[in-house]
């Protein structure tokens, strides 16, 4: 032995493994069940359960110092935690624009964590080919060219923040990236409409054009952005030495999902040499369903596309992806690579030439391995029948709008231009004030009956209930319910609240 230290001479040395791997295995082997049992079961089961005070004065306390048993911490998650989860992957979660899961998906992120993957960074590694190879399922299927640069984000509001910073330094008119925003020489000014969605205006905000240079545009009958409008405010813009960048078009809004004119949208940032950034959240995909694609022309003409796949995909959260035209002015926004992080030297080992990281695309550098769940979803699904299950949400938004439109206490918005449906109870008798006040109250009822989620929202100033079905779970039987069941509250809390909001008095 000489000098040599023996085996018993080291320090004992503690990990994070389980102390005892078979009582893992068992516990692990029984979540697995519990959550297949659930995921077949969904419809048994109330969409959402409103979490007591019980419930989350649990959740106080110090950190713990000393180990629990994992039974223990499994068992004291089935009893606080996941009987109270919002139900988003339930056939009548209809609420905001919400996504359903899939059960390959959850596998996947199983597995993607089971060796603590990372994907976008080093070379040489699966994980970044299989984000490549969906980022190009993207670029096909949506109509993108495949010499298009894009990247997995946590979702459309990370995806709008990359696609305008995109925007905002490629069209400026000196390099804003080193100079600042304080040496622009004129006021940078970008144009949505009305209805686009609030994380534009924070990527606005985030990017220090402040948000009045965001121009809101009013929308036409259809809740589109109004194209005469738009041109107007942009000659306006430039007759006061304002320098017009970009224009976001809107595929499919979170209020109504209407889809703005995007070949128009396209038409004029050509003419007046505008970025055409597309807010696709959940409506790009209508681009895969053969019947309806024609809705969302154009949208192949923008030079950035925001879009999520936990969404209209159906992916477990979180996952969204933006796609960039070109790929210079996509890598001249993001890239900055120290010497710690030098990559594609050498042709061999971890920072070798072999694949572009996320870091040269996105201001995020680790991440996890997103793209596991959209590989494994998508290719047990087959775009096949994620075409059919867009077309059938679309079909079921028309189905729900025509049962609305045969009950004389239902009034429906406007009509259905995607997958998303507002409506409300109405009753001779209420004035305004008591019909926004009931049809508030039966969102939550119905949330807290545990019947369906729907949300509401304000269209033309009244409240509306709304119903975005971006849900694989959901049968027309659903909807025959849910129009049921708002009659039915809808009547007993007018008979409740009979005299308060009464015109009659
Ligand atoms: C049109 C639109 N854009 C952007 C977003 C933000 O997406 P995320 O919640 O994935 O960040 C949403 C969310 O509902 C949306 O509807």
């Amino acid at each position: 032995m000489g000098d040599q230290m023996t085996e018993t001479e080291y320090i004992l040395e503690e990990s994070l493994d389980p102390e005892d791997w078979e009582a893992m295995r068992a516990l692990g082997h029984r979540m697995l069940d519990d959550m297949l049992d659930h995921a077949k079961s969904l419809r048994e089961h109330p969409v959402w359960q409103h979490a007591s005070q019980d419930v989350k004065e649990h959740f106080s306390g110090a950190a713990p110092l000393d180990p629990q048993p994992p039974e223990e911490i499994y068992k004291e998650y089935l009893k606080f935690i996941f009987p109270f989860t919002l139900g988003l992957n339930h056939p009548r979660f209809w609420g905001w624009v919400g996504g359903t899961g899939t059960v390959m998906g959850a596998l996947a992120e199983m597995l993607a964590t089971s060796t603590n993957a990372v994907s976008g960074a080093f070379s040489y590694i699966s994980p970044n080919y299989v984000e490549i190879q969906v980022v190009d399922w993207f670029k096909e299927l949506l109509g993108y060219p495949t010499s298009a640069s894009g990247v997995l984000t946590s979702g459309c509001s990370a995806s709008n923040l990359i696609g305008l910073a995109v925007a905002r330094n490629s069209k400026a008119v000196y390099d804003l990236r080193r100079e600042g925003l304080s040496a622009a020489p004129q006021l940078m000014t970008l144009y949505s409409s009305q209805e686009a969605h609030s994380s534009v205006n924070k990527a606005v905000e985030l990017l220090g054009l402040g948000g009045d240079s965001l121009r809101s545009v009013p929308v036409n009958d259809d809740m589109q952005i109004d194209l005469g409008e738009l041109e107007e405010i942009i000659a306006n813009d430039r007759q006061n030495g304002h320098l017009p960048f970009c224009v976001v078009g809107v595929a499919g809004t979170t209020n109504t999902g209407a889809i703005d004119d995007l070949n128009s949208l396209a038409d004029i940032c050509q003419r007046e040499n505008l970025w055409f950034h597309v807010d696709g959240a959940f409506g790009a995909w209508a681009a895969i369903a053969p019947e309806s694609k024609h809705l969302v022309a154009g949208m192949e003409r923008a030079d950035s596309l925001a879009f999520d796949l936990h969404k209209w995909m159906y992916l477990p959260y979180p996952i969204g992806c933006v796609l960039v035209k070109s790929e210079e002015d996509h890598r001249r926004t993001f890239s900055l690579v120290p010497t710690y992080l030098a990559h594609g030297e050498g042709e061999r080992g971890l920072t070798g030439v072999d694949v572009p990281w996320v870091s040269d695309y996105s201001f995020v550098l680790s991440r996890g391995f997103p793209a596991l769940k959209a590989w494994m979803t998508i290719k047990e699904q087959g775009v096949r029948k994620y075409r059919r299950i867009i077309q059938q949400n679309i079909d079921q938004a028309n189905y729900l709008a025509a049962l609305v439109t045969s009950q004389p206490e239902l009034e429906l918005a406007l009509p259905v231009s995607l997958n998303v449906v507002c409506f409300r109870f109405v009753k001779d008798g209420l004035d305004s004030k008591g019909l926004d006040q009931v049809n508030k109250q039966i969102e939550i009822e119905m949330q807290e009956q545990g019947i369906a989620t729907v949300s509401t929202v304000s269209i033309k100033g009244k409240n509306y209930l709304h119903a975005a079905i971006t849900n694989h779970r959901s049968r027309r039987e659903d909807f025959d319910l849910l129009v049921r069941e708002v009659v039915r509250i809808g009547q007993g809390l007018f008979h409740e609240i009979n005299g308060i909001g009464n015109d009659g008095g």
